[in-house]
């Protein structure tokens, strides 16, 4: 989805949202407390919200029977989550909780399933005495602690920012905890619908050197270059947005120290909301906004001339024999012309619309792709000389091989080792 269709759904999502129902506008879990599929947590300057959600689900869809996440995002941008809790765990229905469990663990459970950790506390033996709180903080974070009898907050036991999805938020990590291995990266969603871990990855380079790289199914697909003099050696424009530059508006960072090394950025104001996203095409998406809604700036690698003007999909593949630089796929709205049957499915329900894309790419005789299921996942081919229907209204959406002589293939943005 672009951000522009977005702006059209801020407004009347924020129409359709119920009033904090039970929690009233807490930002606290305690020990024993459970939050409904109806209830929300707000942090304490309403930065964000925690509660359940459908992914692609743009208004609140209350007694749905549809799969639900917890997650946390934007109060300002409803639905469209920033971290997951359960991102290989959905709620079938309406009737999770998500709780502070008596042991000290946040869990959530669901009618007819048991409950399932969200958060590993390292806490020593707890019980309900010992006042375990969940907290979502206006940075994003919701931080599991121990609160003691003075009120004040002990440790942090466990902490979401440790364990990102497809989104970096000021003051989050990406690198490596040197001292217990722990790392911190984004995962790609496997689809609009599915945030389980998809086809894409973005972490630092294992090798000790101060660089971003993005892997695609394990294999190096991007890298940023060298962190130097404040920026990305091949990729500068990650800190060089105009409104980055130009307003001063974020503080970016490499660490590296004897416990840990990463990369991280911090907004100079509260009324910034930002965010990185690692899109199911492995591309970086940046997003700046205040926080009374008006959007000053995003941006996203793709934006070349090459996806704006043809649509089509930026992805970066290897050369290929059959394919001469000034191919590439545009998603259309339509149906194959069923008297031709050269078609092709792989039914696997791992693979994201990008692997299919490979796929394609590299099969001299397919011409187009599209997704099996629902849900965007699986693969369907065809071969050349199949005959594409458009429809606007019906049609589903086929990935098109296209050809336009004024595009060279190498203008692409991602540049592969
Ligand atoms: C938990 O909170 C209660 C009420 O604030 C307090 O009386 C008690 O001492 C706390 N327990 C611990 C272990 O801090
Ligand atoms: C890490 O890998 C990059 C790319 O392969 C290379 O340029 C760099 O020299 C390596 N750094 C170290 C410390 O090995
Ligand atoms: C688009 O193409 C024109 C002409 O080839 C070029 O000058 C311009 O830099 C391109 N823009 C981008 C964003 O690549
Ligand atoms: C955009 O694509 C259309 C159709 O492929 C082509 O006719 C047109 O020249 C392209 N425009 C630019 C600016 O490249
Ligand atoms: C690339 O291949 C297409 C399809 O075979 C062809 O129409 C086009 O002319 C080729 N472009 C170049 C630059 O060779
Ligand atoms: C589908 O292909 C058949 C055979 O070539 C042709 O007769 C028919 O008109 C096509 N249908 C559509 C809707 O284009
Ligand atoms: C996506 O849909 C397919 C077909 O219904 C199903 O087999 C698969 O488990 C679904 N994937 C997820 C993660 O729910
Ligand atoms: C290439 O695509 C064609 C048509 O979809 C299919 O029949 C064939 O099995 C594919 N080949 C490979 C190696 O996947
Ligand atoms: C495409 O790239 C080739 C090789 O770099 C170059 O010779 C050709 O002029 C380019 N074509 C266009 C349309 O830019």
């Amino acid at each position: 989805m672009t951000w522009v269709s977005l702006l059209f759904l801020i407004v009347p999502s924020i129409l359709l949202l119920p009033h904090s129902l039970s929690q009233a506008e807490s930002d606290t879990l305690k020990q024993g407390q459970q939050l409904h599929d109806w209830d929300e947590l707000v942090s304490a300057e309403g930065v964000f919200k925690l509660g359940f959600f459908s992914p692609g689900s743009k208004t609140v869809d209350i007694g749905v029977i549809a799969p639900r996440y917890i997650g946390i995002w934007f109060n300002k941008i409803p639905f469209y989550p920033l971290w997951v809790a359960n991102p290989n765990n959905p709620v079938p229905d309406s009737s999770g909780v998500l709780r502070m469990d008596t042991d000290g663990i946040l869990k959530f459970a669901y009618k007819g399933g048991s409950r399932i950790a969200v958060s590993s506390n390292r806490a020593k033996k707890a019980n309900s005495e010992t006042n375990i709180t969940a907290t979502l903080l206006d940075s994003g974070n919701l931080l599991v602690r121990q609160i003691g009898a003075d009120g004040i907050a002990g440790p942090i036991l466990w902490q979401s920012f440790d364990y990102p999805s497809n989104m970096l938020l000021p003051e989050m990590k990406l690198g490596i905890n040197l001292k217990t291995g722990h790392e911190w990266y984004l995962s790609s969603w496997l689809s609009e619908q599915l945030p389980s871990p998809g086809a894409f990855r973005l972490g630092l380079n294992p090798n000790g050197s101060r660089e971003l790289m993005v892997w695609r199914r394990g294999e190096v697909y991007w890298r940023s270059g060298e962190w130097k003099n404040g920026k990305f050696e091949l990729a500068p424009e990650l800190t060089e947005g105009t409104f980055t530059k130009q307003l001063d508006a974020y503080q970016f960072r490499f660490v590296t120290n004897e416990n840990e090394r990463y990369f991280s950025y911090s907004k100079r104001s509260n009324f910034i909301l930002s965010r990185w996203l690692l899109n199911d095409l492995g591309q970086i998406e940046q997003f700046t906004r205040d926080t009374s809604g008006w959007i000053w700036e995003t941006t996203s690698p793709c934006n070349t001339n090459y996806t704006m003007n043809a649509t089509g999909v930026c992805l970066n593949e290897k050369p290929s024999n059959c394919r001469n630089g000034s191919e590439f796929f545009a998603p259309r709205k339509g149906c194959m012309n069923v008297s031709f049957t050269y078609m092709n499915i792989d039914d696997n329900a791992g693979l994201a619309l990008s692997d299919c894309h490979a796929k394609c790419w590299t099969n001299c005789s397919c011409s187009a792709y599209s997704s099996v299921f629902d849900n965007g996942t699986g693969c369907e081919f065809w071969s050349r000389e199949v005959q594409f229907i458009p429809d606007e209204g019906f049609g589903r959406e086929i990935y098109l091989l296209t050809y336009d002589q004024s595009i060279n293939g190498t203008s692409s943005y991602h540049r592969v080792p």
